[in-house]
């Protein structure tokens, strides 16, 4: 079968075309996997602006359809493609929904069944996604999966493929929304994860003597906040010493970009580490758009050769820890092996709704 997927929940319009062949067990190749970024669009305005993300997409998937065909070699898409995948949020209303109507006026010109798609869920898959043609390895459950992007933070636990317990997630601000809020207060453009860790990456894991942030949360062990997440009063900490600081150089800008990247690698990675423990893990996922940290790779792998329990720790490639076509097209394929109905009852497609804050658990 082919899974054509459209992903439109913030600021890269996507569409993927996901073959699967159904041996003994499923081999998948990507036929076409188109990534359109706006991101040099919204750095004029220091973040997404959700108006202008919209019309970029509405402009964007066309083109981008068409491309993909092309690139997938599918003349006839009427004939060839068997699902429609779409990401129904979490994500902006107005960006999403620029996918789904999308996806519906597909579906009735093709006369295919669309399936609604969780864009955390395919952050978390996209682990899987490391070559053009793959398998799905053997995963050892119980995983814990630690997403961080742009809007989310979140701690689950998976027992059963595609069941999810969320343990804890962020009380205020995601730890990408830190990155970028921090860069703007340092006038460092946006995105701000990858801006941020290109400057600290001089001082690296050394803690700056100067310059000391909290670990807000790091030390809950309360049944309430053991693996909650908050980073608002990290972001003010910065705040604060900006203002205390009466020059905001490039090499005090570099302690503190290295400071803080450190504070938020200190949280994410020890509230992990205590749930993996806690839950007996025998896999770690940490995937999401700050999953393109390179200190956070280095550190996460260093604790795990290092701590007593043993577990797989497994990263997505970094050019798939970004929004992306592809991880909603396989997590799609999971989500329609999974109900095994004939593919046409799964959803005619009428009910489908954008929903901003759909969850995963
Ligand atoms: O998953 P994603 O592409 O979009 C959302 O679903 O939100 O994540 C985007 C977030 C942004 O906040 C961005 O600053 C952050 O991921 N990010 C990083 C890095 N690269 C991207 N954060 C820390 N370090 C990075 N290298
Ligand atoms: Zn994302």
């Amino acid at each position: 079968m082919k899974i054509l997927a459209i992903e439109t929940s913030c600021d890269e319009t996507a569409i993927a075309i996901l073959e699967i062949k159904e041996q003994k067990s499923p081999k998948f190749k990507l036929l076409a996997n188109i990534v359109s970024s706006q991101v040099k669009l919204h750095a004029e305005w220091g973040g997404v602006v959700p108006s202008l993300a919209k019309r970029e997409h509405l402009k964007n998937l066309p083109l981008i359809l068409k491309r993909s065909l092309f690139k997938a070699k599918i003349k006839n898409p009427k004939k060839e493609i068997d699902l429609i995948a779409v990401t129904n949020g979490p994500g902006l209303e107005p960006a999403l929904w620029t996918g789904i109507n999308f996806a519906k006026d597909l579906a009735k010109k093709w006369d295919k069944p669309i399936l609604p798609t969780n864009h955390m869920e395919g952050h978390l898959f996209s682990v899987l996604l490391n070559k053009k043609e793959f398998t799905i390895p053997k995963i050892e459950l119980p995983v814990i999966a630690l997403l961080v992007s742009g809007g989310h933070t979140e701690l689950i636990l998976i027992k059963d493929w595609l069941k999810y317990k969320l343990l804890g997630q962020t009380r205020d601000d995601a730890a990408g929304e830190a990155f970028d809020k921090v860069a703007r207060m340092l006038n460092l453009g946006y995105p701000g994860g990858p801006a941020i860790s290109k400057l600290a990456k001089p001082v690296g894991n050394r803690i700056s003597h100067k310059i000391e942030l909290p670990r807000p949360m790091i030390n809950d062990y309360s049944p309430e906040g053991e693996f909650d997440f908050s980073f608002s009063g990290l972001k003010t900490a910065v705040l604060y010493e900006t203002k205390k600081l009466k020059t905001l150089d490039k090499k005090t800008k570099t302690e503190i970009c290295a400071e803080f990247q450190q504070a938020v690698i200190d949280v994410l990675i020890s509230k992990t580490l205590r749930a993996t423990e806690k839950y007996k893990a025998k896999t770690v996922i940490v995937a999401g758009g700050v999953a393109a940290n390179k200190e956070l790779r280095k550190q996460f792998k260093k604790v795990a050769l290092t701590s007593d329990s043993k577990y797989m720790l497994l990263f997505p490639e970094i050019k798939n820890t970004g929004d992306n076509a592809a991880m909603i097209a396989l997590t799609a394929y999971f989500r329609w092996n999974k109900n095994k109905k004939p593919v046409r009852s799964i959803n005619s497609g009428r009910a489908l709704k954008a929903n901003g804050n759909l969850k995963i658990a």
